[in-house]
């Protein structure tokens, strides 16, 4: 279909699933507005993302603030690391990311992988044009520019702070808290569906590249030597995965493995990746993404986040670009390690032998009342050089005299003034950093790409109709009731049915406005899958009879009153 951004955009608006946010002043780009219909489809995937990927998982979902101090990110390395490309057109002003200038604009694929450098030669070499005002960029410097917004926290000068840049670092500030709650037993995982925040460069298309956006995060926290995903679970799902090495070669190709093959032949690297790839894969097929559009693409070195070993996409066609909706890394225990070092707290977790281990300790016991009076103020110095070297090369103390250089200087310390020891400890254990994996799903990019995947224009007896064909698990509204006409007692009827399939617990809109031919119409462009109407026959009939039609066949069935919200159930 031509144009199906725009499609969607232009019902979206009109419909109200989203919009421009502060229309009425103007806007500003990058911040976007769910309308009544879109805050239900979001809802409703938000809940059942939560019924996957973490009550149906066995994790549990905290809710972290999303304004973080400047220690954070400086262990975090978002303070440092977390650039886009710019480029600032000299002729209007306008800013650019300049790894998409140069995708939208030549054949080169990828190009956030690049040095800045290598992006100014490309720009220079395609001479390529600032979007705006066509004035020419090959001349102008590319510079990084850090993604996160800037805040204060408390009056005066007050403390810096950054709205979080994604909802992780909310749950790996709480390592010290969550692993004491999960009684230091790895694995565990820790959920988060909550806000985040990126100064994005140039935001555009809607829901896709925005300001302030909704992230869905798993932060699964294994022991990597011992910990295994239940492969199994998901051993058959179909994958179609493209790997680096095929994006490479000028005929790449996709490769369809099952997760267990994906594993077993290596494609994917890490089998917690594999496991999670399967798991999101179900999901997304029952909320509605397109199978057909819908693949798993490797990243490459240059274009894996700085806390990333390995990192898989999932990617969704729309309009022959691949959006990503979601981010599967192997974070390793670089998250964890960081914070450990740079706060005062501890990351790490015990971790208890099956069997106690005995362990040699080397230690040494420097006769301080010799080094004292034979050495002077170096003799503090060779005591730690003494003990240091117990620990890393205990051979040297089997000769009569240990040589230790202090300053560039050496001393010899008579073997006997050294004291050297070994002895022999039982340990239970050992504190170990857990490694992560994460699932970090775009909640926004998975609304739109759900939206776009589901719109179709049809032609039908009388015209045209556009449908949104919704699946049920995210359709904002389930049912809508309809009095033939509001007359007669069919309205009071009518309302009568609505509330009773409400106090069902389904959700449904009640309309009389406009012909029944109009409303099916709307409820069409909205995706509500059944549409019931109360008519003279309802009335008539001792049985009460209202008829059901069905959104995608159009086909009626009468059904009665009594029956209807089992059937529609
Ligand atoms: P992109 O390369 O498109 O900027 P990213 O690689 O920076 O995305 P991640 O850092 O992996 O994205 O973020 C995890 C998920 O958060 C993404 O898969 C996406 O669904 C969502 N996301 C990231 N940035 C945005 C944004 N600006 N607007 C909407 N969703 C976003
Ligand atoms: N938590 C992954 C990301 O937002 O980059």
């Amino acid at each position: 279909m031509d144009n199906l951004t725009e499609k969607v955009a232009e019902l979206s608006k009109r419909r109200g699933f989203f919009f421009q946010s502060s229309e009425a002043y103007g806007g500003v780009a990058g911040f976007q507005t769910f309308g009544p219909e879109g805050a239900e489809v979001k809802r409703k995937i938000e809940n059942s993302w939560r019924e996957t990927f973490s009550r149906g998982l066995g994790h549990r979902e905290i809710e972290a603030p999303t304004i973080m101090q400047e220690d954070v990110f400086k262990a975090s390395g978002h303070l440092d690391g977390f650039d886009d490309m710019i480029i600032e057109c000299p002729e209007c002003g306008t800013s650019s990311r300049a790894d998409h200038l140069i995708e939208d604009n030549t054949e080169v694929e990828e190009a956030e992988s690049f040095s800045t450098d290598q992006v100014e030669a490309l720009i220079k070499e395609h001479d390529l044009e600032c979007p705006s005002c066509g004035d020419s960029l090959t001349d102008v410097e590319v510079e990084d520019f850090n993604l996160m917004f800037e805040t204060s926290i408390g009056p005066g000068s007050g403390q810096t702070g950054y709205l979080r840049p994604e909802t992780a670092q909310g749950i790996f500030v709480e390592f010290p808290r969550l692993k004491e709650y999960a009684r230091n037993q790895l694995p565990f995982g820790i959920t988060q569906i909550g806000k985040a925040y990126r100064n994005e460069i140039s935001p555009r298309k809607g829901l896709v590249r925005v300001r302030e956006f909704t992230q869905a995060e798993l932060e699964h926290f294994i022991d990597p030597e011992e910990d295994e995903p239940d492969i199994e679970r998901v051993a058959d799902v179909e994958l179609m995965l493209y790997p680096v090495g095929e994006q490479e070669k000028d005929d790449g190709e996709y490769v369809y493995a099952t997760v267990e093959e994906a594993v077993e032949e290596d494609i994917v690297e890490s089998e917690w990746v594999a496991y999670y790839l399967g798991i999101a894969k179900k999901w997304y097929k029952e909320i509605g993404v397109d199978m057909d559009r819908f693949r798993y693409r490797q990243h490459n070195e240059g274009e894996r986040a700085h806390y990333a070993t390995d990192c898989w996409d999932a990617e969704a066609e729309v309009d022959g670009d691949w959006i990503e909706i979601t981010g599967f890394a192997y974070r390793g225990c670089y998250d964890l390690k960081k914070h450990d070092e740079y706060s005062q707290n501890d990351f790490t977790v015990f971790k208890e032998y099956d069997e106690p281990e005995v362990v040699e300790k080397k230690a040494v016991d420097a006769d301080m009342g010799y080094l004292g009076p034979e050495f002077g103020d170096k003799a503090g110095e060779i005591k730690d050089k003494l003990e240091e070297l117990a620990r890393q090369k205990p051979e040297a103390f089997e000769a009569d005299k240990v040589i230790v250089e202090v300053e560039d200087e050496e001393f010899s310390v008579p073997s006997e003034k050294a004291n050297f020891s070994v002895e022999k400890t039982e340990e239970h254990g050992e504190q170990i950093l857990p490694h992560v994996v994460e699932p970090s799903f775009g909640i926004g990019r998975i609304v739109y790409t759900v939206l776009a995947h589901a719109y179709d224009e049809e032609q039908v007896e009388d015209g045209e109709r556009t449908v949104m064909h919704l699946s049920d698990r995210v359709a904002p509204t389930e049912v809508a009731v309809f009095p033939l006409m509001d007359k007669e007692g069919l309205g009071e009827k009518a309302r009568e049915v609505a509330d009773k399939l409400r106090s069902e617990g389904l959700s449904v809109k009640y309309d009389d406005t406009g012909n029944i031919g109009r409303r099916y119409r709307r409820q069409d462009e909205v995706g509500t899958p059944y549409c019931v109407t109360v008519d003279y026959e309802t009335l008539e009939e001792e049985a009460e009879t209202v008829t059901v039609r069905d959104r995608d066949s159009m086909d009626q069935k009468r059904v009665k009153i009594q029956d209807l919200a089992e059937h529609l159930k």
